[in-house]
This record gives C-alpha cells, structure tokens and sequence, in this order.
C-alpha cells in the first residue's frame, strides 16, 4: 500500500522534477527588486543580468535555493524565485489572448476535469489554458488539442515543453478546424470534457454532441455577450444538452500597508465569459426551460456581424505569429528534454505547418 506523498518522489508527475531543488543552467528564475519590479530570466552559466543599476551573475543563482536573496554589483537586493504557473502564463510569448488564471481555474474546478480524464480543447492559441488542463488530467490522462493555425500550434508547443520540461505524455496537438478534425480522430461518445475557446463555438455544436459521453461536460470561454447570446441558444434549440449556465469571474486584489487595507485601485475587470452545459443520454429530449426568451432567432445582419474584428479580435499576421513561435521554442529547457523526442515533435509540427501554410519565409 502507498503512504500518501511517498510516490510522487519516486515517480514524480512529470514536470514536477523540475520545479524541485536547486535552480539550474536553462530554468526561468523570476528576480524581484526591493521596489516590487519583476524580471523574469533565463539561466545561462556565464551569463548577466544587466540594470543601468549594476548586474548580477547567473552563476552565482546556478545551484543556489529557491528563495535566495542576492546583491549585484550596486548593492541592490533581488530575491530569486521561480515563476509560478500564473507568473509563467502571463509572460510567456503569446499571439493571441491567453485565459487568464482566473478563469484557468474556474474552468478546470466548474468543469469538473479530473486526473485520467479524456478532454478536447479548441483552440490552442498560445497553449496558456493547455498548460492547467494537462496539468489536472495528469499524464494518466488525454488532452486532444485543435488549432487551425500552425504558428499558434508552435507557441503553444514552446510553452508547454518550457513549463513541463519537456514533451507532456498525455498531450496531443491536431492542427484544422476542430469540427472538422474531432469527428475524424475520436470515438463517437468518448469523450469525457470539452473545452472551447475561440471565436464561433456554435460550429462545433453538432462534433461537440457525437464525440462528448452522456454526462459529459462542455465548457466555453467568449469574450462577448453576443457570442454568449449565440452559443447558449443554439445550445437551447438542438435539444441534445442540458439548459446552458453562464457566468463571469472578477477578481479584484487589495492593498495590504499596516492601517491602509483597501481593493486596489486598478483590476482586471473583464476577461470572457464562461458556458457550460452537459450532453444527454442518445434520444433523450431535455427538459425545456420554463422562461423561454420570446425572440430566439438572429437576423442576417446579426449573423454577418460576427467577424473576429467585429467582436474585437484582433488580426495576427502569420509572420508575427512565427517570430512569437521562434520565441517559445527558443525558451525551452534543452537540458530538461529527451532531446530525440522533442526534436520529432518539432518537426512533426514543422511538416503538418507546411501541409497547412504551403512554404514559409525565410
Ligand atoms: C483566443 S485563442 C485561444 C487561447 C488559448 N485558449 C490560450 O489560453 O492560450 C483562439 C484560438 O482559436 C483558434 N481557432 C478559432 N476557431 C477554431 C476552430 N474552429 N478550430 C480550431 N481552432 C480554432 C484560433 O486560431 C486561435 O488560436
């Protein structure tokens, strides 16, 4: 019989490891100033980090404890921590909007995404929400990732191997349209989670309902009301789920200086919103709600108004996207990966990126 805490040390999670012990040449170490400026670096033996105030050398934190304080060539004080998941998600190179933490953590807990689930998520973007859902799946678990374009596939692959070290075993990527894809790749009905961000997820309601297990649980993060508006019917009218719930998180912090405890002045006030609703059994009818809204239905001119610049998204050239992709990759802790398989999935992005994109630049 396993003592509870004994077997996470023999056989740790993966990417555990590396968050453990002494800081190492290649990891990411988070500095903080006495004013409360954050610089995030990455360990290079040899290398410095340079303020018009002085530099500190990496050497001296190569092999150093989480939690050390050290003074630079000025006499200026910076305590050296790793970056946290939410410190990781936030700097990390991106292309498009990330789920913020918040968020993260009311998908994965409302959700109910559990170690060895089977999950689908759309799309990756720059893979922060990625990061969370691998984590609580476990590598007991499957997270089947779809994105349609293939320098986000990039990002997102870059980050994950940073944060975990290397490849996660439970993760695979899918680049295409997720509607069309997860019809082709899962069982019908096998499905224990699905997880949606992006920009029409109506699309997917007939692909959502023929690879998602009765019971099964389908969330959505959107930005806009129009597009809660648009999923949460289309939800209603094809009878095969649960009556949608909707909601908003807001987080706001507090200023904490002897008698002056206040809420901050400034917060994130708004990320997206979330929907989630759950499949029926086959053939079942749902129950129907009891305030129906009088006016379900959407003009022509609704319809043509749901274009990413319409809702706000902002367009990313391709170009940009593989300069961010070139980033993440170059972020990853080489020493930390079993390089043979790192380097196939590479370039097995790298071949599927050129069957979408045709070639690339120089
Ligand atoms: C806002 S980003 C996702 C951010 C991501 N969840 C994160 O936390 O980093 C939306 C992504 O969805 C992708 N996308 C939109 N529609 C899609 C579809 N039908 N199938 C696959 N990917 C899609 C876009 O290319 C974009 O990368």
């Amino acid at each position: 019989m396993n003592t509870p805490g004994s077997t996470p040390a023999e056989h740790p999670p993966h990417g555990a490891a590396v968050r453990r012990g002494p800081f190492r040449a290649g990891e990411r170490v988070q500095l903080t100033d006495e004013k409360g400026r954050m610089n995030t670096i990455t360990l290079t033996p040899g290398g410095a980090f340079h303020t018009h105030k002085g530099f500190l050398l990496h050497d001296g934190l190569i092999g150093s404890l989480e939690g050390t304080v050290l003074t630079n060539t000025s006499g200026q004080l910076y305590q050296a921590l790793r970056p946290l998941l939410s410190d990781f998600v936030l700097s990390m190179p991106r292309g498009a909007a990330v789920v913020y933490p918040k968020d993260a953590g009311q998908i994965i807990t409302m959700a109910d995404i559990y170690p060895g689930a089977r999950v689908v998520e759309a799309g990756v973007g720059s893979g922060a929400l990625s990061i969370s859902l691998l984590r609580a799946v476990g590598d007991s678990g499957y997270l089947h990732s779809f994105e349609r374009r293939a320098e986000f596939a990039d990002i997102a692959q870059g980050n994950v191997e940073t944060i975990f070290g290397g490849p996660h075993p439970a993760w695979k990527i899918t680049l295409g349209d997720f509607q069309e894809q997860v019809v082709e790749q899962e069982e019908p009905g096998s499905v224990d989670r699905v997880v949606l961000d992006m920009l029409a997820p109506w699309e997917c309601l007939d692909a959502v309902a023929t690879v998602l297990a009765p019971g099964g649980v389908w969330i959505n993060y959107v930005a806009t009301v129009t597009q809660l508006s648009r999923t949460a019917e289309a939800i209603r009218a094809d009878g095969r789920f649960t009556e949608p719930d909707a909601w908003e998180s807001m987080v706001r912090g507090w200023h904490l200086e002897g008698l002056a405890v206040r809420p901050d002045h400034r917060m994130v006030a708004h990320t997206g919103f979330l929907l989630i609703t759950r499949r029926l059994a086959h053939g079942v009818t749902g129950l129907t709600t009891k305030r129906r809204p009088s006016k379900t239905d959407f003009s022509a001119e609704d319809l043509n108004a749901w274009t990413p610049q319409a809702v706000g998204e902002r367009e990313v050239s391709d170009k940009r996207l593989r300069r961010v992709a070139r980033d993440a990759s170059s972020t990853i802790q080489r020493g930390a990966l079993p390089a043979d398989e790192a380097q196939a999935r590479r370039d097995q992005i790298a071949d599927a990126a050129r069957e979408v994109d045709g070639p690339t630049e120089s």
